[in-house]
């Protein structure tokens, strides 16, 4: 895979795939991660080409509405500050090859507003893909987040020479690292999805030497061990599969003692309960898991953390997420941070710093651990 300083960019128009999937709340960005971590490559573009062309998509776009509400304006504006230097928005109903042409750095409006035509951007529809290489003279592919999404955008290495970003080199020497870690080595999983994880619990967890089991996922294992969660979120059809995973590695995986409870995740009450007195929804761990937790991983060496371990986003229920993040900080290990979740909850609890890695790729880093081939990274700099 070549790497963007590996290529001749001197007078070229680049055209970099981003991925500034930011989370954006009453039109505020709440997490602008994965903007600064592309200005590394964006300013090196910057010194050699004559224009930069940047391409991202925002959200998921179904609907109109959808559309109304996930224009990359707002990403824009961020990513002039951060850059000191104007970059012009532009959208499709404009002249872009004009715009290109009379602006040092432009950016492209959401690639996903074709996905209201047919799909064609995140169907890859071909004819999408050579309309984006025809703005361009090479491409630069930066999106790790979205590197495992085969779309018309992130396609482009198909019909331009191309390279992979900053970003994008970075996330694969640092999580290629998970594949033979110092021992011991611990995965920290969370969140709410079993289904999400599958995958990269049955491929990790051979290579390491515990699992520690939080967030709503714990429930679905604590069922398959004949516990009544109440009215916890399970996810019934994987309880068998948790169940197989129990007894194949039952001494590796460890799971909550003792959480905290309430009627739902909006509640600002909560009680505290060991596991076998569950009679409502387990929203987040108690101090006694946060203590087994830490006797685990206190002599690692190599952690792995996807998922928070509650609905940290409750202030009511940051409680387990809050502890986990202090021990993380400070404990002698290499911690690796992926997934959104995660990301938001490390950097809103400690800092970057802190960590050898923070990822910011979600389902991306996944399926990178995972073993799978990323299509959009496979063919850069063929
Ligand atoms: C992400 O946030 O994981 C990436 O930007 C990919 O987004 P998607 O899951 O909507 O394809």
């Amino acid at each position: 895979m070549k790497r963007v300083n590996e290529i001749d960019l001197n007078n070229k128009k680049v055209l970099i795939r981003c991925d500034f999937n930011v989370p954006i709340k009453d039109g505020v960005i709440l997490d602008d991660t994965r903007i600064v971590k592309s200005l590394e490559t964006i300013k090196y573009v910057l010194k050699y080409a004559s224009n930069v062309i940047i391409i991202s998509h925002l959200g998921r776009i179904k609907t109109y509405e959808d559309k109304m509400k996930n224009s990359l304006g707002i990403v824009c504006e961020r990513l002039s500050n951060l850059l000191s230097e104007k970059v012009k928005f532009c959208t499709y109903e404009e002249d872009i090859n004009s715009c290109i042409n009379n602006n040092k750095i432009i950016m492209l409006e959401n690639t996903r507003f074709f996905d209201l035509d047919n799909n064609k951007e995140s169907g890859a529809d071909d004819e999408l893909t050579k309309f984006y290489a025809s703005l361009a003279d090479i491409y630069v592919f930066d999106a790790f987040g979205v590197s495992h999404r085969e779309a018309a955008s992130t396609m482009v290495s198909k019909y331009l020479p191309s390279a992979a970003g900053f970003l994008v080199c970075n996330e694969i020497d640092k999580l290629s690292y998970l594949f033979n870690p110092d021992r011991p080595f611990t995965i920290i999983f969370g969140g709410s999805k079993v289904s999400d994880k599958i995958g990269i619990i049955s491929k990790l967890i051979d290579k390491s030497d515990s699992i520690i089991v939080v967030g709503a996922m714990a429930y679905t294992f604590l069922k398959a061990k004949g516990i009544d969660v109440g009215n916890s979120l399970v996810e019934d059809e994987y309880v068998p599969y948790c169940l197989d995973l129990i007894r194949k590695y039952g001494d590796k995986i460890i799971l909550p003692i003792d959480i905290y409870e309430a009627d739902n995740i909006n509640s600002t009450d909560k009680t505290l309960v060991d596991i076998n007195n569950i009679t409502k929804m387990g929203l987040d761990i108690g101090p006694k898991t946060v203590d087994l937790i830490k006797d685990n991983i206190i002599k690692n060496k190599c952690i792995f953390v996807n998922g928070p371990a509650g609905v940290y986003e409750n202030s009511t229920f940051e409680y387990g997420t809050k502890e986990l993040f202090k021990i993380l900080e400070n404990i002698d290990a290499k911690v690796i941070v992926g997934g959104g979740d995660s990301v938001s909850a490390a950097l809103k609890y400690s800092s970057e710093n802190k960590f050898y890695h923070i990822s910011t790729g979600g389902g991306a880093a996944l399926e990178f651990l995972e073993g799978r081939d990323l299509p959009a990274i496979k063919n850069i700099g063929e």
